[in-house]
């Protein structure tokens, strides 16, 4: 199938929706990065809530794993696993493609796939600037670019339809990070381009908000027992005095007036409020414990 197929299918379909149970009844959902992390606890979130869901990872043997794992939690609505490298403009096409096909339809994309190399100016490599860069910054505009063709045919064939992108950012993105600029820099960028694409595609009633987690303690990116960054952050001793992976967490914890790790639920919650509301867009919504309040 090519764009101008997918195109015509979900114009075709989207009068004809399948109903689920659930506050996102029906709706049709891709995450990407959804293999693990924040990811797949989102893409969960939206099963429950009633969507079906492709979950895309360049990690297509754990996305499998992750989808029959969530269609066994969740019969009533679909999980499916597609293959995708977001800083790859073909692959994100494709991917655009091969979700509105196995979906037949699009209304809800969360650009949530991002990486991180941390480091000080006198460490960081062009080539890790580079890949940070493509996946975090550029990825949201190939991702953006492509699944906006969808929402657009679809909302030409039924002018009542809304559709949303959602791109996972990260308090980094609202407050700078030390030794950590390449995340930082493109997650900025991604508020910019958020904003910027809400004020190009609201004519089609696409709205594109940005959700800014803090830290997900609890997921893979800090808790794995080897490369996980409470341990790289215990051994490179980026916290004064922590002695054992409990201190570094203590430290990160403390950070933040309600004293606890962001769960992919919290995140969720904003995200069913970008739905839900019709009267926003462009915004990027804090979701850290209170660490960062906007003025
Ligand atoms: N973990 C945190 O504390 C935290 C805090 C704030 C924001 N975030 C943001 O949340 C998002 C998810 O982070 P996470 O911690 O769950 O990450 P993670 O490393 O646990 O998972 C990321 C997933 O994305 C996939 N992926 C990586 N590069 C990809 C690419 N080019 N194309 C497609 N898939 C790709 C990986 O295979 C993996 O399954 C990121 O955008 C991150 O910046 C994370």
């Amino acid at each position: 199938m090519d764009m101008a197929q997918a195109k015509r299918l979900v114009r075709e379909r989207v009068r004809e929706r399948p109903a689920a149970e659930g506050r996102l009844s029906g709706k049709l959902a891709v995450v990407t990065g959804a293999a693990q992390g924040f990811g797949l606890g989102i893409a969960g979130e939206l099963l429950r809530a009633g969507a079906h869901v492709a979950l895309a990872d360049l990690n297509l043997p754990l996305a499998q794993r992750a989808a029959a794992e969530l269609n066994a939690a969740f019969p009533e609505t679909r999980a499916y696993a597609l293959p995708a490298d977001v800083s790859d403009r073909a692959s994100v096409e494709q991917l655009v493609i091969s979700a509105a096909e196995v979906l037949g339809g699009i209304d809800i994309f969360v650009a949530n796939a991002g990486v991180l190399k941390a480091g000080r100016l006198d460490e960081m490599t062009e080539a890790d600037f580079d890949f940070v860069t493509r996946v975090n910054y550029k990825g949201f505009f190939l991702c953006a670019k492509y699944v906006s063709e969808i929402m657009r045919a679809q909302f030409e064939a039924d002018g009542t339809r809304w559709s949303d992108i959602i791109q996972i950012n990260s308090k980094s993105g609202l407050i700078g990070s030390k030794a950590n600029f390449a995340y930082a820099g493109g997650k900025f960028g991604g508020i910019g381009l958020t904003q910027s694409f809400a004020l190009e595609l609201i004519p089609y009633q696409i709205k594109v908000n940005a959700v800014c987690p803090g830290n997900y303690y609890d997921g893979p990116l800090w808790s794995d027992p080897e490369k996980g960054l409470f341990v790289q952050y215990l051994r490179a001793g980026k916290v004064p005095g922590a002695a054992t992976v409990r201190d570094v967490r203590d430290f990160y914890l403390s950070k933040s007036p309600i004293r606890r790790g962001c769960t992919p639920r919290d995140v969720a919650t904003a995200l069913f409020y970008c739905v839900e509301q019709t009267f926003e867009t462009g915004q990027a919504i804090p979701v850290s414990g209170g660490q960062i309040m906007l003025s």
